[in-house]
């Protein structure tokens, strides 16, 4: 099957050019701007596999100071596999979840006794080990065999969403097992080791969770998310995250629509409130909102205060301080 092929078998249209265009800016904007991580600078695959391990449930910033001293208490997997469990352990501690550090060593113990002390280089003998999980064995071959493998974080699941996807709000598009095919569909030839660690330092860096910063990303021309987000009324991207995963949360009793239509939609509501308002009488924009939003908080109110400000500019209503009318 060729590549265009698989990928219009998705639910959705992917243009290989955009896919291509992606794939050119991001690894252009990781020559340059990649983080400068130990784990990075090795191909040791033990070393690799102790930072995978440590990077499974730990942040970066974190990591790097136990990555370096757990090397330095034990430099290979022989003296892993050799030490006291209790040792692994004290010097693991300070990340937490320490089943990690007990996996750890029993798959050096399992590599030496059965591997010949070669941690496995495909995915499947990887996932035959202790604690290795799908993202951790792609992300080992990948970064320590060099294989041209997908693998799929937290952080890279939602890079891709966004980019070719759209929002990750109100629904997430794509199950992990799609997520995981996808990822590898879109996968840049012979580019898999800067690729992976790319969307990381992009998911890390830029497009984070609550806040991405799109106006300083490299793939905003051709991102959907951010043509999304881009259509609502209110900006920057934070702001219209925190305000759809809210809505997602809260399963307000309204149906989340697409961006331009849900604002058409509050406006009108608006509008039509007002309509049965007596003529004079001004209404305050917390009472407005509770009209208009079942689920209304104080914290909408940036939100109502933008509705009003977009119908106010069209000559839609008429506002002042003691509240909103209709011209
Ligand atoms: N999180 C998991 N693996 C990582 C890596 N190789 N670099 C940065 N963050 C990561
Ligand atoms: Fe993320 Fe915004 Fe960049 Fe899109 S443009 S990838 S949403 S930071």
């Amino acid at each position: 099957m060729s590549k265009r092929s698989l990928i219009s078998s998705f639910p959705f249209q992917l243009e290989p050019e955009l896919v291509a265009q992606v794939h050119c800016s991001l690894l252009r904007w990781y020559s340059t701007e990649q983080r400068d991580l130990p784990w990075r600078a090795t191909n040791d695959p033990y070393a690799i596999l102790v930072s995978e391990i440590m990077l499974q449930q730990t942040q970066v910033d974190r990591v790097m100071p136990k990555y370096e001293q757990f090397l330095t208490a034990f430099p290979t997997l022989a003296d892993l596999a050799q030490a006291s469990t209790a040792d692994v352990i004290s010097v693991w501690v300070p990340l937490g979840y320490n089943r990690r550090a007990v996996n750890l060593q029993s798959i050096a113990r399992q590599v030496l006794a059965e591997y010949d002390g070669r941690i496995p280089d495909t995915i499947d003998g990887l996932l035959q080990l202790k604690g290795v999980g799908r993202y951790t064995a792609g992300a080992i071959a990948c970064f320590a065999y060099r294989k041209q493998v997908a693998t799929v974080d937290t952080n890279i699941r939602r890079v891709l969403h966004r980019i070719f996807l759209g929002l990750e709000f109100p629904e997430q598009k794509l199950n992990d097992a799609n997520m995981l095919t996808f990822a590898e569909q879109i996968l840049p030839n012979g580019e898999a080791y800067s690729w992976n660690q790319a969307l990381m330092d992009l998911g890390a860096t830029t497009c984070t969770s609550s806040n991405p910063q799109c106006t300083y990303c490299p793939l905003q021309e051709s991102c959907r998310a951010f043509t999304e987000m881009s259509q609502y009324s209110l900006f920057p991207s934070g702001t219209v995250l925190r305000q759809l995963r809210k809505v997602a949360e809260k399963k307000a009793d309204y149906q989340v629509q697409p961006f331009k239509s849900t604002n058409r939609y509050f406006r009108g509501r608006i509008i039509d409130h007002l309509r049965t308002v007596p003529s004079g009488q001004r209404v305050s924009l917390a009472d407005l909102g509770a009209q208009i939003k079942p689920a209304f908080t104080h914290a909408d109110m940036p939100w109502i205060q933008k509705l009003v400000e977009g119908l106010t500019k069209d000559g839609l209503l008429d506002c002042a301080n003691e509240g909103v009318c209709l011209p």
